[in-house]
């Protein structure tokens, strides 16, 4: 039985003030659960002190990004296993925007989701298509090339326990949302590619949908059958927005 995952990427917001409050409100206003998993990817300069709030809470941590590489000369980057180092236990990689605005190509997201998991951190590996793809009837044919250069390069075991977001670009930031329906078309096309290697593990992989998760959308899209979970956005800035998210999944779960 897989668990929800309800995870907040809060992009390039915050300071130490506004994330403390933010984080004490997720930890206040949610329980420890068997059924939904709560995290938050906060920008790098607060990873540690939001960890250290977080503590042994049920609130996880992760980053919204990762180095491919162990250590070294790379002025800028940060190395997997200094993320678990300052407590994170996940990373989001190939996010559209990394995609889009720093030119992340299908093999440098395959070598971060490896180097991620090699450190033990739990990869969320992000695709998803364009407006113009969609339109263009290529939804499928974008994402089953995102993830194949991942699963090609790391092995479809590798899957075993990591997190698949599917993110139309169209949905990110816009108020657009997929339909359920949208949505549940695409990650059934997911499961299924990844259930063509190894059925075992493609029916543990959570799959999570981002792109304007809400909470009024949030049942809706939790009720499906392959969608995991969410990765959000702007919802996850307020806490009282994040939790209305985490309540639906609760919901949801136990119904
Ligand atoms: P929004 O929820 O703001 O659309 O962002 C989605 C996203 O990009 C999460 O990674």
């Amino acid at each position: 039985m897989r668990k929800f995952l309800v995870a907040g990427n809060w992009k390039m917001n915050g300071d130490t003030a506004r994330n403390r409050e933010l984080v004490a409100g997720i930890i206040a206003g949610s329980k420890p659960s068997e059924t939904v998993e709560v995290l938050v990817c906060p920008p790098f300069p607060y990873l540690a002190a939001v960890a250290e709030q977080a503590g042994d809470s049920h609130v996880m941590v992760g980053s919204q990004n990762v180095s491919e590489h162990e250590s070294g000369a790379y002025t800028g980057e940060t190395a997997p296993a200094m993320l678990r180092d300052v407590g994170c236990t996940y990373a989001i990689v190939g996010h559209s925007e990394r995609r889009t605005l720093y030119g992340e190509t299908d093999d440098q997201v395959a070598a971060k989701y490896r180097a991620a998991l090699d450190a033990g951190l739990t990869p969320i590996l992000c695709i998803g298509e364009t407006l113009e793809e969609r339109e263009a009837m290529q939804t499928e044919s974008v994402c089953s090339r995102q993830l194949s250069a991942v699963v090609a390069a790391t092995g479809i075991e590798a899957f075993a326990s990591a997190v698949i977001a599917y993110e139309p670009v169209w949905a990110i930031g816009t108020g657009l949302t997929a339909t359920p329906e949208q949505a549940q078309d695409v990650h059934l096309h997911i499961r299924s590619m990844l259930s063509a290697e190894n059925a075992e593990v493609a029916a543990g992989v959570q799959i999570l949908y981002g792109g304007s998760m809400k909470g009024e959308n949030a049942p809706g899209l939790l009720t499906m059958p392959d969608i995991d979970g969410g990765l959000i956005g702007g919802a996850s800035l307020k806490s009282a927005d994040f939790l209305a998210i985490v309540e639906a999944a609760v919901e949801v779960a136990g119904s």
